[in-house]
């Protein structure tokens, strides 16, 4: 368990950190059986090698992609084409476990099994290849070992917040809340151990 803290003024904070760049992606994963996907916009490149992609994609413990991606040590990132906003509605507004949200989602899928999502602007499928706990989420470190750009325009975060229908703004608003209750209350529990290779928990 980390010392506390001071908390900080979300006055102070929220201009700088939105104004860090928010892809929005859907992250696809498969574990056995189970195929999942959940809208993602904390991923960043980790790579400075082009024909070596590496990002780093941050999932919350409680999602249920957190555990799919634990025990399989896969995913895909697929970048958002303007066109796919009711997936974040349908992926991110949504668990996993409470229904099968790729039923209606057309997908093909590559190396790793992770579904590639049709109509995205594009998509990394990836093996996790290093993890960090975050107490709240965990930070996964993934290598492409596949690519594809398919075209169109992608959309950040900022970009879309403004086009949402209003039920599903106050559904996130209500959603995020929730989250960050549970963050606050998780986010000392750091887990040092390293990403063995081996599911985590
Ligand atoms: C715009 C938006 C951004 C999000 N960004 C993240 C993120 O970066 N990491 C994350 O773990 N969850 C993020 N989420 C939340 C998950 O997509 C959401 O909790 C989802 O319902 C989890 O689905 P699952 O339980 O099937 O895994 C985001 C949701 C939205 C709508």
């Amino acid at each position: 368990m980390l010392h506390p803290v001071a908390e900080l003024d979300p006055a102070d904070v929220s201009p700088l950190l939105g104004g860090l760049s928010a892809p929005l992606a859907a992250i696809s994963t498969r574990s056995g059986d189970v195929s999942n996907a959940q809208i993602a916009v904390a991923v960043a490149a980790a790579s400075i090698v082009p024909q070596r992609p590496r990002l780093i994609v941050q999932i919350y413990h409680t999602n249920y992609t957190h555990g799919l991606i634990s025990a399989s040590g896969v995913l895909a990132i697929n970048f958002l084409e303007t066109s796919q906003l009711p997936l974040i509605w349908e992926l991110g507004m949504h668990s996993g476990r409470d229904g099968d949200k790729l039923g209606s989602v057309s997908y093909t899928t590559g190396p790793t099994g992770s579904p590639l999502l049709e109509g995205c602007y594009g998509f990394l499928d990836c093996r996790v290849i290093n993890a960090m706990d975050g107490g709240d989420m965990t930070a996964f470190l993934v290598e492409a070992v596949t690519a594809r750009t398919n075209g169109g325009e992608r959309m950040t975060w900022r970009e879309a917040r403004p086009r949402l229908p209003r039920r599903w703004a106050d559904e996130w608003d209500r959603k995020i809340a929730g989250e960050v209750d549970v963050s606050l209350r998780t986010m000392g529990s750091i887990d040092p151990a390293a990403w063995s290779g081996r599911p985590i928990t």
